[in-house]
């Protein structure tokens, strides 16, 4: 399959493309979509057939014996990621926010402090104001385009309510791949604060040349008894709209206190998610992910050069995720006007950087999976719509 190919979406109940005018006012007649993050690719083949399967067979009933499903995952934790895992610390939550909303749920109270390391993917402070948790902001430096965190500055921050710390790794937006140093030292603040750590590894398998993801359950053995790992096929394998998501707990405690939640609430998976999930999480899946991570690194290349030779816009190098994050302060101008310029003028539609929380005011995310000659009309359009700054 060729990833050059331009399938539209538009008029198929896709978020990213149908909802763009609504909400962004950027019509999908002539607007592109770079928003939500989804990529404008089909999965690979095997999972294509999976879903063939299903339907060939024709009968969706209710799904029974996930060993074949656990023993994917677990495949794929163990080849992709060198981490052992066993099939009964597993569990499927409906997504990801889904399973970050569960682990809110079960381990912390109305009124307790969940810190996050912002600007960070928007959904998990939503769950958490949610369900009546508060927020509590660490600041991500920006040391000259990358993200760094300041654990110093962190633990003058803490006041003995926080009972959570939600990481995302890689981090969106932004794009850092943390480092084994940085891992630790988000560990050891979990540990002094005496935190339930959740990590959320959604986007693990993207990750450019040159960088590889340490699962924080490898990081620190004597961290289990307070960590929740999440992972997704889903954000890999573009299958986003099957919501499955997993939580793997290895701590026995922390895992019974979540099934019961799970129990409580009538919670199971749907047939078509793990079918698919089962199919991706193989050799022939992996084989996809090698070949979209090159075509991605292009459109990285492409993008990145682009927009950085547009004076006063910087976009943040990318180590992992395909989330480019354009730092427009360069500019001087207002956020309403950069994001008009953007949203009016050259009609694309992006998320913007205060939904990420403290420290995305003069951001905005560009989602770049696409073919690559949508990159390079958005590209275009840019230049166009800032010409007057060249
Ligand atoms: C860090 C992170 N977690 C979770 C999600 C969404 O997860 P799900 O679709 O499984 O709910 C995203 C989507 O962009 C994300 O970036």
């Amino acid at each position: 399959m060729s990833f050059d190919k331009i399938i539209d979406r538009r008029g198929s109940h896709c978020v990213k493309w149908d909802m763009m005018e609504q909400l962004y006012g950027v019509s999908s007649e002539d607007g592109l979509a770079m928003w939500v993050a989804d990529m404008d690719f089909p999965p690979p083949q095997c999972v294509q057939d999976a879903v063939q399967a299903m339907l060939d067979h024709g009968i969706y009933g209710y799904f029974g014996d996930d060993s074949k499903y656990r023993a994917a995952i677990q495949w794929w934790m163990q080849t992709r990621h060198g981490w052992t895992i066993e099939p009964d610390w597993i569990f499927t939550t409906h997504g990801l926010v889904n399973g970050t909303a569960m682990c809110v749920d079960t381990f912390t109270e109305p009124g307790d402090g969940v810190v996050l390391f912002t600007p960070v993917y928007h959904a998990f402070a939503k769950v958490i104001k949610a369900a009546d948790r508060k927020v509590v902001e660490c600041l991500l430096a920006n040391n000259e385009g990358r993200y760094e965190m300041d654990f110093d500055a962190y633990d003058a921050q803490m006041t003995g309510n926080e009972k959570m710390v939600i990481l995302c790794s890689p981090h969106n937006p932004g794009g850092r791949v943390w480092t084994r140093e940085e891992l630790q030292g988000v560990a050891d603040f979990a540990r002094r604060h005496d935190l339930i750590l959740v990590s959320d590894e959604i986007h693990h398998d993207l990750l450019f040349e040159g960088h590889r993801h340490i699962p924080m359950a490898q990081v620190d053995p004597d961290i289990t008894d307070r960590l929740i790992m999440m992972t997704a096929v889903t954000k890999t394998f573009n299958i986003a709209g099957s919501h499955v998501g997993n939580v793997i707990i290895e701590d026995p405690d922390l895992r019974a206190r979540f099934a019961k939640r799970m129990m409580g609430l009538g919670m199971s998976p749907n047939s078509f998610g793990l079918f698919m999930a089962t199919a991706a999480y193989s050799p022939a899946g992996a084989a996809w992910v090698d070949d979209l991570m090159v075509y991605l690194e292009s459109n990285r290349q492409l993008f990145d050069d682009s927009i950085n030779a547009i004076p006063g816009l910087k976009s943040m190098p990318l180590e992992a995720t395909y989330l480019a994050w354009v730092d427009f302060s360069g500019t001087g101008m207002s956020r309403e006007d950069f994001t008009c310029r953007v949203e009016q003028d050259a009609k694309i539609a992006v998320n913007h950087g205060p939904t990420f929380g403290t420290g995305g005011d003069d951001f905005l995310r560009f989602n770049i999976a696409a073919p690559r000659a949508v990159i390079e009309d958005a590209v275009g359009r840019m230049q166009k719509a800032f010409a007057d700054l060249q």
